[in-house]
């Protein structure tokens, strides 16, 4: 799988793609999954303490034999683990429970209310001690990206956000490059809603021989987000990873980026979660 790199503001370049671990409880289930993945060449991984699943990624990461080095593993600090103190004690649980000594990806799972600042802080530590090679945040609109660039010295390197066909963000993606933050977006393929029976997607997808996700995950790809499509089935992690071999024309690209005119938010909202 020749899976190309985004290159972050601090010169770092990690894989575009990679597979998600979201509402993967069940541990056999998470294991197997990630097992496979990995067997079929994904090399990122997207997990968070909030999935209940790192110890499984931890044992598949493990029994894969992939050099370390070869991989990139992130995870996040949920709501319950915010503030300085209480982000250094989760950080060290995550990786234990992993199994790794140092993390690719860090970042805040939702701003919250109060404590991100602090809770950034010891994010910021963590960069510096080279714990982690990436620090970076998940549903974090312009204005609390400001307060860290306030109040904080190191700016996210990424911005996790939802982001699918029917819902888009240009307002943050225009403000996220403008300071060289990376989108990475989540629920790419809207969950594997009705975006995947969307008829201007499906008609792109029997036109050149491709499925519905496979194409959507391609618009992804050629928009500059970073993605991490979830699957827990052999076959469509498999598909998911095919769409490296082809390009959508910028009448297709248009096409679909016209639907996110409907925007049809299918997580919260994050300026009224306070939770994480
Ligand atoms: N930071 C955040 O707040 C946040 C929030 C949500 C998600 N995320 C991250 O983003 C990742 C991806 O998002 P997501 O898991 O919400 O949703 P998603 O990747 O958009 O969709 C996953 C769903 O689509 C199905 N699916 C996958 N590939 C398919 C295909 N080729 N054809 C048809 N159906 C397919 C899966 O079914 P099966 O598994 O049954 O095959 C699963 O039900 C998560 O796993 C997580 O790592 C982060």
């Amino acid at each position: 799988m020749a899976v190309p790199n985004a290159r972050l503001a601090n010169g770092i370049s990690i894989p575009v793609f990679g597979i998600g671990m979201d509402q993967v409880r069940d541990p056999q289930q998470a294991y197997d999954a990630l097992s496979f993945a990995l067997r079929i060449g994904y090399r990122s991984i997207d997990t968070a303490s909030s999935y209940g699943n790192e110890r499984d990624v931890g044992r598949a990461v493990k029994d894969s034999g992939i050099d370390r080095k070869d991989l990139y593993i992130a995870t996040k600090v949920t709501g319950a683990d915010q503030g300085y103190d209480a982000t250094l004690r989760a950080f060290e649980k995550s990786s234990k429970l992993l199994g790794v000594d140092y993390l690719d990806g860090y970042l805040i799972h939702w701003p919250g209310k109060y404590m991100f600042v602090e809770t950034w802080r010891a994010l910021e530590r963590l960069y510096r001690e080279k714990r982690v090679r990436v620090i970076g945040v998940c549903n974090f609109n312009p204005h609390h990206i400001e307060r860290l660039r306030r109040e904080a010295e190191i700016l996210p390197l990424v911005d996790q956000v939802e982001w699918h066909p029917y819902f888009d963000q240009p307002d943050l993606a225009a403000y996220c490059a403008s300071h060289d933050i990376v989108i990475e977006a989540w629920s790419p393929l809207m969950c594997g809603g009705v975006v995947l029976e969307d008829h201007v997607i499906a008609g792109i997808a029997s036109r050149i021989g491709k499925s519905p996700a496979q194409v959507i995950l391609r618009w992804h790809l050629q928009g500059k987000r970073r993605i991490f499509p979830k699957s827990v089935t052999p076959g469509r992690i498999e598909e998911n990873s095919r769409i490296f071999d082809f390009e959508l024309s910028p009448a297709d690209m248009s096409a679909i980026d016209a639907l996110g005119g409907r925007q049809m938010r299918i997580g919260p909202n994050p300026d009224v979660f306070f939770d994480g």
